[in-house]
């Protein structure tokens, strides 16, 4: 088959062209069923390919006909042995890769940067996290990723580990040097999982950071719906034979996706795998060059700064994705989160994320010169109007949170007798669980760790600045579950 086919996509559109009638579920019956101005607004043919997996239509879990062609061309488009899609989103495919290398008790060495879905698999599967400290990038006040010498040193220390996880690029499109990572765990005998949630285009053009697959990594969780063009939930996990087993993948993604799959996520990874297999080079190289005429035009307004390859050099900071504007806002003496909700109060622009110092805006083949004016326009007029700000904005001293010592594995914490405190007195307590500011969704605080003063203060300074600290069971945070401890009986 070649690229430019679409089996599962085509296969939908010929059954239901076929117009069977149909006496299977989804019950609303090609919309028929459906409250009717969702319908009208959704439209027919979405409702017409909202289908199940019977007989003609395959099986995402036993995939042997127009599924399984797609998947197949998938892989050959990804450079993969083997591609299996996901309609559980990177999150899903994030949690097979770890549960298909790793038991109860077993290690694996992770960045402390990951994304919760890791930390989660992590309390699923049992096993014990080793963690590198990620680079730390004291300007922006950003993490960056591991450097070969830190995997080089767990790896000494740790020969028996189950598997190296890498993010490949961070959320922030900034890479660390995976072909060489792969090596030194090769040496080891030992696979490599990339968290390529941030990165399926890369794949597609020679300027970019190398993909997983391209670096020689054994397994990669990408999120197609992110940057490659298909629906939101849909991504891959593209495995390369050797050090994990196929056959073994496919068994956990099965035990952890819905039997309830949905057609329209799987045939818009299906579509999205043509687009950037054909027209992919065309349309990266259009973007990259659309977001570096941005990156130079909001490099000259005063008193905002947007990262480009100056911030590369270091060993963890190996390569970056051009495609991703990191806008420091500090010197106008904002936060991130303070220009997030101006740009959409003021201007109607949605950014992709915001923190305590940047925004991020992530720029796609979806974007056109009129996006680029909007937001470059809208910046020149924030810089205006807090110009007063800017002038009396003292140097701002960048804060990240302190890495905590692990006292419990994260299951044995997450499963452990609690009991509540007020958050402001759970310094040196043993949490049991997650905190986070989403986006990014990287994990404060996890199940096992023990609270310090500093990452209080941190988890404080967020909330302040109004950013999104979720996790806890108390959404307002006034309360955390700790690990239950039990006093001496006078
Ligand atoms: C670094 C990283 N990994 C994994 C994920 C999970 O991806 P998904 O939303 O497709 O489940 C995200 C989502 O933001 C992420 O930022």
């Amino acid at each position: 088959m070649s690229q430019n086919q679409t089996p599962l996509f085509s296969g939908l559109l010929q059954h239901a062209k076929r117009n069977p009638i149909q006496f299977h579920i989804p019950g609303h019956k090609k919309g028929a069923g459906i409250d009717p101005e969702f319908r009208q607004f959704i439209g027919d043919n979405a409702l017409s390919i909202d289908l199940i997996n019977i007989g003609p239509l395959d099986d995402l879990h036993h995939p042997k006909g127009m599924i399984k062609q797609a998947q197949e061309l998938a892989a050959k488009a990804f450079g993969a042995d083997h591609t299996f899609f996901s309609v559980q989103g990177t999150s899903g495919a994030i949690m097979t890769m770890v549960m298909a290398v790793c038991g109860p008790g077993e290690k694996i060495i992770v960045p402390r940067n990951v994304h919760k879905s890791v930390m989660s698999a992590i309390v699923f599967s049992g096993a014990i996290p080793v963690f590198i400290h990620p680079e730390i990038d004291e300007k922006l006040g950003i993490s960056h990723g591991i450097t070969t010498d830190s995997v080089e040193k767990a790896l000494e220390q740790h020969p028996d580990a189950k598997a190296v996880l890498v993010i490949n690029p961070t959320y922030f499109g900034v890479s660390a040097d995976l072909k060489k990572i792969v090596e030194i765990a090769h040496s080891y005998h030992i696979p490599v999982l990339v968290d390529e949630a941030h990165g399926v285009h890369i794949h597609f053009h020679d300027e970019l950071p190398l993909s997983a697959m391209q670096a020689g990594a054994d397994m990669a969780a990408t999120s197609v719906h992110k940057l490659g063009g298909s629906m939101t939930q849909s991504s891959v996990l593209n495995v390369k034979e050797g050090l994990v087993s196929v056959k073994h993948v496919q068994s956990i993604l099965s035990m952890l996706t819905t039997t309830s799959t949905s057609y329209l996520l799987l045939a818009s990874l299906d579509v999205a795998r043509k687009q950037l297999a054909v027209k992919g080079r065309d349309l990266i190289d259009k973007t990259i060059r659309l977001a570096g005429t941005m990156r130079k035009r909001i490099n000259e307004i005063d008193h905002l700064y947007c990262a480009g390859e100056e911030i590369l050099g270091s060993k963890a900071a190996y390569d970056y994705d051009p495609m991703k504007l990191i806008i420091s806002v500090k010197d106008l003496g904002l936060t991130g989160y303070e220009v997030e909700k101006w740009l959409r109060e003021k201007h109607n622009i949605e950014v992709e994320l915001s923190d305590l110092y940047n925004i991020l805006c992530i720029v796609t083949f979806g974007d056109t010169e009129y996006e680029a004016d909007q937001l470059v326009n809208a910046l020149k007029d924030l810089s205006l109007e807090f110009e007063h700000s800017a002038a009396k904005t003292e140097p701002v001293e960048v804060l990240l949170p302190e890495i905590p010592v692990l006292a419990l594995t994260p299951r044995d914490a997450f499963y452990s007798e609690t009991e509540v405190v007020p958050f402001e007195e759970s310094a040196g307590r043993i949490i049991a669980e997650f905190v986070m500011v989403y986006p990014p969704g990287i994990p404060i605080i996890i199940p096992g760790e023990i609270m310090t003063k500093e990452n209080l203060h941190y988890i404080k300074k967020n909330l302040e600045a109004g950013l999104p600290v979720q996790g806890p069971e108390d959404d307002d945070l006034k309360t955390i579950h700790v690990i239950k401890e039990y006093k001496a009986i006078l």
